[in-house]
């Protein structure tokens, strides 16, 4: 099948991706030349692990092409994915304006029948109300159809989660527009929901605030297990075993970040209060969530236990997580410049990015940004911070304090080598 796809951030590029993997001519356009000039080179402008290669590897047997504009007819795709940014407003809603304008050129553009998929994040009504538009511009209703896909993969494995997702969600309003989008992810083997088209938009602002739930309420728990003598870590593992609650998002931490769940519990939250509906659970999901670097950084200087002036500590990770190099609403990023409005001194590392955040000194080597440091903080679970050498650690740093800001060093290791260990909910 052709395919075309508009807007080439995360998910447009996995999915052009993972389109061409499964057999169809897929046509990429974004109105960033510079990007699309550089793809056509086959450089791909984020980290993700193995996308690159795939893409490339496409570009080479001709099924990926990349434009910088849309031309008529769009190349004969039956189907066109729509996958551009919705970031946040002030208020929390979602800045929808890159979608309205493709959707006000793609009206230009249709000449035979095409099913425009909805795949960005959207708020329910979104769909109707591109539907509605091209009907107003005149469009003919017969040569179009819409439809909601939302996308529920993760970066860092997005390749993965995409071709093996748990569920295929579509929002459909014909039976047409639902056996087109399963005849394109033809290949995948999974189960299917087929919703109304708003029922869908909800599903994916609905996952993500109920797993940002469970991670904001870890991160409570690890405050009072912290308060109690109580280990969070063995609380989650215990509770993981119900089936009814699962072992996913109850790693206690510094909070969530990224470009998803911080956006879609405001929009969700937003869409909710301007209707008169309060969600006081949602509420506090985002409260946690924006002060559990603060509890943490409160953690650490009690657990120095005197007060000294311009303390200096190492923080490795700088990603909203590991495998990917992005530090949109990082919370290691965050608790740099608090550290350091705090009166810190911070010495950084991330195995991918150096952020410019004020006061702070990046190092090119992990165990150099340790000299003279009297704590060392891991904010991001990089895997190689898992294989460090503690005896090297212990010897370059002048304190001994580590602070485990993801719990997820092996504590044993670490505490053989002499170092002091502190985690989050952990006594
Ligand atoms: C998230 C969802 O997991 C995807 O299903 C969804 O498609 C995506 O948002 C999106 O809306 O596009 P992503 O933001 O890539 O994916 O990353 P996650 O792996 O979900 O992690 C989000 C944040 O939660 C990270 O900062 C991570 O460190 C944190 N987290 C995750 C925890 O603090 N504890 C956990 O147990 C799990």
């Amino acid at each position: 099948m052709n395919i075309g796809i508009i807007g080439l951030g995360y998910v447009g590029l996995t999915t052009a991706a993972v389109l061409a993997e499964l057999n169809h001519h897929v046509i990429c356009v974004d109105n960033d030349s510079g990007k699309i000039g550089r793809l056509r080179q086959g450089i791909v402008p984020i980290y993700e692990p193995g996308l690159e290669e795939c893409i490339t590897r496409h570009c080479q047997d001709g099924r990926l092409l990349f434009s910088d504009r849309m031309e008529d007819g769009f190349g004969g795709c039956q189907v066109i994915f729509i996958t551009v940014g919705t970031p946040p407003l002030d208020n929390g809603s979602p800045d929808l304006s890159a979608l309205s304008a493709v959707i006000i050129e793609l009206a230009n553009r249709i000449r035979s029948f095409t099913l425009i998929v909805i795949k960005s994040t959207v708020p329910p009504g979104t769909c109707e109300w591109v539907a509605k538009t091209l009907l107003d511009i005149g469009v003919d209703p017969t040569q179009y159809d819409v439809a909601s896909n939302p996308e529920f993969l993760r970066e860092g494995t997005a390749l993965h989660d995409m071709l093996h997702p748990d569920r295929i969600v579509i929002g459909v309003r014909t039976e047409r527009a639902a056996s087109l989008l399963r005849e394109v992810y033809t290949g995948i083997d999974t189960i299917y929901t087929v919703t109304s088209l708003s029922a869908s938009e909800m599903i994916k602002y609905a996952s993500n605030a109920f797993l940002a739930a469970k991670i904001s309420f870890v991160n409570e728990l690890s405050r009072v297990c912290d308060a109690l003598g109580v280990d969070v870590a063995e609380v989650s593992a215990g509770m993981s075993q119900d089936v009814r609650i699962g072992p996913h998002f109850l790693q206690a931490g510094l909070g969530y970040g990224g470009s998803c769940f911080p956006k879609d519990v405001g929009a969700l939250y937003h869409a909710a209060v301007s209707r008169g509906v309060a969600m006081p659970i949602l509420r506090a999901v985002k409260e946690i969530n924006d002060t559990q670097v603060d509890w943490c950084i409160d953690k650490l200087s009690e657990s120095f236990g005197d007060f000294e002036e311009h303390r200096q500590v190492a923080v490795w990770g700088a990603t909203f997580k590991p495998d990917t190099d992005d530090i949109r609403e990082s919370r290691a990023v965050l608790l740099m410049k608090k550290l350091t409005e705090s009166g810190y001194q911070v010495h950084a590392y991330d195995p991918l990015v150096k952020p410019e955040v004020p006061h702070v000194w990046w190092f090119n080597d992990m165990y150099d940004a340790l000299v003279h440091c009297d704590a060392l903080i891991i904010a991001t679970e990089w895997s190689l911070f898992q294989d460090v050498d503690w005896s090297e650690v212990t010897k370059r740093m002048k304190g001994n304090l580590l602070f485990d800001g993801r719990n997820f060093i092996d504590r044993k290791k670490a505490e053989e080598a002499g170092l002091r260990y502190l985690g989050v909910g952990r006594p």
